[in-house]
C-alpha cells in the first residue's frame, strides 16, 4: 500500500512513456509503467526503482480490456492516467490498406479509450487523463491513417472532458512535434536526419521536454484546464515553413 498519489503510464517501455514514468515519479507520484513489452518494461521499472524511484511494471496490451482491468485494480485508485502507447508506420494514400489502416486505429484510438474509460470509472474528483495526440493530426504526407488517429485522439479528449468535468476529472492532451525516441529511430538515420532538418530549429524534442507538458497536466495542482490539447513542437503547428 501507498499513501502517494498514483499514475499510470501506457507504453511506458521506452521514448516518451518512459520519460514520463520517471518524471511522474519525480514528481512524487507512485507509478506503474504498462506496456505490451512486459521483459522491457520490468527493466526499466527495476532501473528506476535503482535510482530511488516507486515505478512498479505491469504487463498491459492496451487493446485488451482484461490486461487494462487488473493492473488498475492491482493498485488501491488511481490519480492519473497518461495514454502514450501508440504505433506508427508509413504509406503513401494511394497504397494504404485497411489492414494497416484498422491497426493504427486499433491501438492509438481504441487503446486510448479503453485505459482512459477504466481509469475515469475508478478516479474521484481531481483525477487527470492525459491523452497524446500527435502535431501530425494537423495533417502530412505519407501517413494519412495516423493523421486519422491523432484527429481522433483530440476528438475523443473533448468528448471525454465534456462528459467526465462534473466530476472533476480534467482530461487533455499532448501533441508532440517530432521528438528522438526508438519510434523515430526506427527510421533509416538519413531519413531521421530528413525529418529533423523540417522541425523549427533543426532539432527533434527530447522525451523529457514532451514529459514536462504531461506531466504539467497531469499534475493535481493543475486546475481549471480540460478537453485542452497542447502542442509541443517548437511552433510548428503555427505553420508558415513552407510545408
Ligand atoms: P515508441 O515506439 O518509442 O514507444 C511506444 C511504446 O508503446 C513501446 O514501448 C510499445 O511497446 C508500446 N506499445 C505499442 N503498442 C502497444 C499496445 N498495444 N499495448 C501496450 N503498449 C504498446 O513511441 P514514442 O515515440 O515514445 O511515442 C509515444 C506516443 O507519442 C505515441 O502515441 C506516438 O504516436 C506519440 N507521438 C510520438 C512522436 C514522435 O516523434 N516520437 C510525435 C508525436 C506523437
Amino acid at each position: 500500500m501507498t499513501d502517494r498519489s498514483i499514475a499510470f503510464v501506457t507504453g511506458a517501455a521506452q521514448g516518451i512513456g518512459l520519460a514520463t514514468a520517471e518524471r511522474l515519479a519525480r514528481d512524487g507520484f507512485r507509478v506503474v509503467a504498462m506496456d505490451r513489452n512486459g521483459a522491457r518494461v520490468e527493466q526499466e521499472a527495476a532501473n528506476l526503482r535503482a535510482r530511488g524511484l516507486d515505478v512498479l511494471a505491469a504487463t498491459v496490451d492496451v487493446c485488451d480490456r482484461a490486461s487494462v482491468v487488473a493492473a488498475l485494480d492491482a493498485q488501491p485508485r488511481v490519480d492519473a492516467m497518461v495514454c502514450a502507447a501508440g504505433i506508427y508506420n508509413d504509406a503513401q494514400f494511394l497504397d494504404l490498406t485497411e489492414e494497416a489502416f484498422r491497426a493504427m486505429l486499433e491501438v492509438n484510438v481504441i487503446g486510448t479509450f479503453i485505459p482512459a474509460q477504466e481509469a475515469a470509472r475508478r478516479m474521484q474528483a481531481g483525477g487527470r487523463i492525459v491523452t497524446i495526440s500527435s502535431r501530425g493530426a494537423l495533417g502530412g504526407t505519407r501517413f494519412a491513417h495516423y493523421v486519422a488517429s491523432k484527429a481522433a485522439v483530440i476528438g475523443l479528449t473533448r468528448a471525454m472532458a465534456m462528459e467526465l468535468r462534473d466530476r472533476q476529472i480534467a482530461v487533455n492532451s499532448v501533441a508532440p512535434g517530432f521528438t528522438d525516441t526508438p519510434m523515430t529511430r526506427s527510421a533509416p538515420p538519413d531519413m531521421f536526419a530528413a525529418w529533423e532538418g523540417l522541425e523549427p530549429g533543426g532539432k527533434a524534442a527530447s522525451p523529457e521536454v514532451i514529459a514536462n507538458a504531461i506531466a504539467f497536466l497531469a499534475a493535481p495542482t493543475t486546475h481549471f484546464i480540460t478537453g485542452q490539447t497542447l502542442f509541443v513542437d517548437g511552433g510548428k503547428s503555427l505553420g508558415g515553413l513552407g510545408i
